[in-house]
């Protein structure tokens, strides 16, 4: 089953409130991607964690392929791990529609985002909230989508970055609408409304779906916030 083209078609659609399954009970697990389908996401963010690159190890390949097999949702999978060189290809055919690689784990990154749109995925670049925009303005011309940390990334619930929000709106001003601007950390009623101001189309959010009662509420929440916060306003 491949779903790659929903996701790129998702590419020009915003906001996209995409949950962090790193935050879901993986004891029902298909529960809970019915309750998500229920409640109308548009995709599934997935956090693969390495123990190396950052210092928390989720999960790999399995899980993905899992996730690929319950649902046909476009599959944006956040790659938190060293030489993701090494393991585009097989993220891709565990079913991943599209893959993000951190500029912290790749000195260049054009080969690994040119072999992730090679095979006909969505190529991402991520920058953790210490790293400058400077470090991946030089391959912006070689990725689709550009993913902005407000957490430093291994693990759910910590506290929003502002420093994400400046990032944001230098990027926008650069890229526009060309490129997919996503933010994940923090992100949750209050913290939604400035990084959509900011310039940001994609939200991923972790706690603020998992801990609520009712995820087809919380998504509405979120959504809605993010509309009336239009680019540009604060
Ligand atoms: C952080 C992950 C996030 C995280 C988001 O390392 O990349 O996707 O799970 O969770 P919240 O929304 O709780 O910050
Ligand atoms: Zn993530």
């Amino acid at each position: 089953m491949s779903s790659a083209s929903s996701l790129v078609d998702l590419r020009a659609v915003k906001p996209v409130v995409l949950p962090s399954l790193l935050m879901c009970d993986f004891g029902r697990l298909e529960d809970e991607v019915r309750r998500l389908e229920a409640a109308g996401v548009r995709a599934l963010h997935l956090d693969v964690m390495d123990g190396h690159f950052v210092p928390n190890l989720s999960y790999g390949l399995v899980l993905v392929e899992t996730f690929r097999r319950l649902t046909k949702l476009p599959l944006d999978v956040h790659l938190m791990i060293d030489n993701p060189a090494d393991y585009v290809d097989r993220y891709r055919e565990a079913g991943a529609d599209g893959m993000t690689i951190h500029i912290e784990a790749a000195a260049d990154p054009r080969p690994v985002l040119d072999r992730i749109r090679a095979q006909g995925a969505s190529a991402g670049l991520a920058l953790n909230p210490p790293t400058p925009l400077a470090a991946i303005e030089p391959f912006l011309d070689h990725c689709d989508l550009v993913l902005v940390m407000s957490v430093m990334p291994g693990f759910g619930g910590q506290k929003f970055d502002p420093v994400a929000l400046d990032k944001l709106r230098t990027l926008h001003a650069q890229v526009g609408t060309t490129k997919v601007l996503e933010i994940d950390g923090g992100i949750h009623t209050e913290t939604i409304g400035p990084a959509a101001q900011a310039g940001c189309g994609w939200f991923v959010v972790g706690s603020g779906i998992f801990k609520a009662k009712d995820y087809g509420q919380a998504l509405g929440d979120l959504q809605r916030r993010a509309i009336h916060s239009p680019v540009g306003t604060s």
